[in-house]
């Protein structure tokens, strides 16, 4: 039978949403979560089938044939991103080196599945080895152009989706914004870059569908100064086919947040596309310093995730996606992971047991799962 709650606290809370818990008090807990049946066979890309797909992303064990991990997947989602292999330093770790063969392993594993892929992605100021930057702008512009049509000419027809340029926009105002301060903008002596690699990208495959993908658009500022780059891009006529909406939120957030980000391109860009890219759930409420420098964030809860933050987190995903549904300019949400235990949110902003996705670290659904695709269900 499920777990009940062993504690009820007394603290009638407080703290703002943003606070870390205050020591002393003792959330509902549960040791483990409540006994759920199996999700059935796909439940996950029919309940939103004809509307968007339903994508993770993996690591290279999570498509290994045979294992149980690929198993789930190709059982319950309908798109596949790879959460680190397709990113330029595992693509060209040297200067005209290619290394194709994990990407491809997984880019076989959608095919045969009849699943899309995201490929992720083109141009980031992270996870590139530094010989990109090297050279006068003209240099480095023919090296970002020759790589993006290697890449995306390699995978013709069985990428669907390219994120071509990757958190381009600033997180501030002054400076070079609205466009980032990188490494990208100072080798090539402005945002120009941001041309250059759309434009290989659709010269090496016109029916690929071409994305800006950005974090924070549930909040105004950054949509702002990202609509603003859009804006200037479609202008003066630069291929883009739709904006990626990371979505790395956590249990506190307000739907409504997320909606407002897809209404705002909507609102601007009749014929756009929206994707939800790399969607997770945080039970960490964090302060902006948390991410700035990795101070003040909420302590670690180890392995006694309260039961409210359970129920809260799997009732914000239920939300997202009935939200979800009522944009058709949405085609595609991605989960950034599979299971809990790889999320990337074990170790970022800070190391802490962290528990962002459907799928706990037995592989088994999470309420979350089944908030997402059973009406009837009620949380637990
Ligand atoms: C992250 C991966 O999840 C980690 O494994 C890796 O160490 C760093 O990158 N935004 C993105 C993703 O666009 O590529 C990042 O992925 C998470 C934030």
């Amino acid at each position: 039978m499920a777990a009940l709650p062993l504690f009820v606290t007394g603290c009638g809370g407080g703290g703002s949403s943003s606070s870390p818990p205050q020591t002393g008090v003792t959330p509902p807990l549960v040791p483990a979560g409540p006994s759920l049946p199996p999700l059935p066979s796909g439940a996950i890309r029919t309940a939103y089938a004809g509307q968007f797909a339903v994508g993770a992303a993996l690591k290279p064990s999570e498509v290994i044939s045979g294992s149980e991990a690929a198993a789930l997947v190709a059982d319950q989602f309908s798109s596949v991103t790879a959460e680190n292999i397709m990113k330029p330093e595992a693509l060209a770790p040297t200067p005209g080196n290619y290394n194709f063969g994990q990407a491809d392993e997984m880019v076989d594993f959608a095919v045969a599945n009849g699943m899309e892929v995201r490929g992720h992605t083109l141009l980031w100021h992270r996870a590139t080895p530094d010989y990109f930057f090297e050279g006068t702008p003209a240099e480095v512009r023919a090296r970002l152009e020759t790589y993006i049509f290697d890449v995306v000419t390699h995978f013709k027809d069985r990428v669907q989706h390219w994120d071509v340029v990757n958190e381009v926009v600033a997180d501030g105002g002054g400076g070079t914004a609205p466009y980032r301060d990188s490494n990208w903008y100072r080798a090539a002596g402005g945002p120009n870059y941001i041309d250059w690699a759309f434009n290989a990208a659709r010269a090496a495959d016109p029916n690929a569908k071409l994305f800006i993908n950005e974090y924070s658009t549930e909040f105004a500022g950054k949509r702002d100064r990202m609509l603003g780059v859009v804006q200037d891009l479609l202008a003066r006529g630069i291929p883009i086919d739709g904006v990626g909406h990371q979505m790395h939120i956590n249990r506190t957030l307000s739907a409504q947040n997320a909606f407002d980000a897809l209404q705002a391109v909507d609102n601007l860009f009749a014929g756009l596309v929206n994707h939800i890219t790399e969607l997770d759930i945080s039970i960490y409420s964090d302060p902006g310093s948390c991410f700035v420098n990795g101070t003040g964030c909420a302590d670690d809860i180890g392995d006694a995730l309260p039961a409210s933050w359970r129920r809260q987190q799997a009732q914000l995903y239920r939300d997202l996606f009935n939200g979800f549904l009522t944009f058709p300019s949405l085609l595609s949400v991605s989960l950034w992971g599979l299971t809990d235990d790889g999320s990337w949110l074990n170790t970022w902003p800070v190391t802490r047991t962290n528990y962002p996705l459907l799928f706990d670290r037995d592989g088994a659904p999470k309420p979350a799962a089944f908030a997402i695709t059973d009406p009837t269900y009620e949380i637990q």
